[in-house]
C-alpha cells in the first residue's frame, strides 16, 4: 500500500480590497448578472462571466425549470454559450456570483459537482486553465487557478481509449 496526497491551495482576500482588479472586473460583471437569472423555484440567482483569450467577456446566468432537473446551473449555461460563440477560443478566467431569496450574499460558494465536471472538460479541450474566481455580492473572496483543483481523479476522456 502507498498513500497518495492531494494537496489544493487557493488564495483568499477578505474582500474586494487588494484582490486584483481585472479578476474585480470579471466579478463585478458576474455579480451584476445574477439580477437576470431565472430561478423563480430556488430564488437563488447565479451569475457567471468568462474572461475569454481573445479578451471578449461573457456572462451567464442558471435557467431553471418547472420540471427541476431540466434546470440549468449558471455555469454550464456559460460553457455552452462561449463553446457556442466562440468555438476555438479558450477561457482564461472565470468568475461567479449569485444572490439568495434575501437579494445578498456575502460569502462564495463553489461549483457543484456536474458543472466542476464540464469546466474540466472545457479546460481539456483547450489545454489551458480557468482560474475561478468565487465570491458573493460582499464578503470574501477566494481564487482557485484551475478548475481542476476541484476535481481530483477525476473522469475524462482519456479513460473511454
Ligand atoms: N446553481 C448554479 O447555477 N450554480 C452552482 O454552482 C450551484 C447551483 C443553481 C442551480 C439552481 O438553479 C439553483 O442554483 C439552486 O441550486
Amino acid at each position: 500500500m502507498s498513500l497518495k496526497e492531494f494537496k489544493f491551495s487557493f488564495e483568499e482576500y477578505a474582500d474586494d480590497k487588494n484582490t486584483d482588479q481585472q479578476d474585480l472586473e470579471l466579478l463585478n460583471k458576474a455579480r451584476g448578472v445574477t439580477k437576470e437569472a431565472y430561478a423563480p423555484y430556488s430564488k437563488f440567482f447565479v451569475g457567471a462571466a468568462a474572461l475569454l483569450s481573445n479578451k471578449k467577456i461573457i456572462t451567464a446566468t442558471n435557467q431553471e425549470n418547472a420540471s427541476f432537473p431540466a434546470g440549468i446551473c449558471a455555469e454550464r449555461v456559460l460553457l455552452s454559450a462561449v463553446a457556442s460563440q466562440y468555438p476555438n477560443t479558450s477561457i482564461n478566467a472565470i468568475a461567479i456570483s449569485y444572490n439568495n431569496k434575501n437579494g445578498s450574499s456575502n460569502h462564495p460558494v463553489s461549483p457543484c459537482g456536474i458543472c466542476r465536471q464540464s469546466l474540466i472538460e472545457f479546460e481539456k479541450r483547450f489545454n489551458q486553465p480557468i482560474k475561478i474566481i468565487l465570491a458573493g455580492q460582499t464578503g470574501k473572496i477566494i481564487i482557485i487557478k484551475t478548475a481542476a483543483d476541484l476535481l481530483p481523479l477525476s473522469f475524462n476522456g482519456n479513460d473511454l481509449l
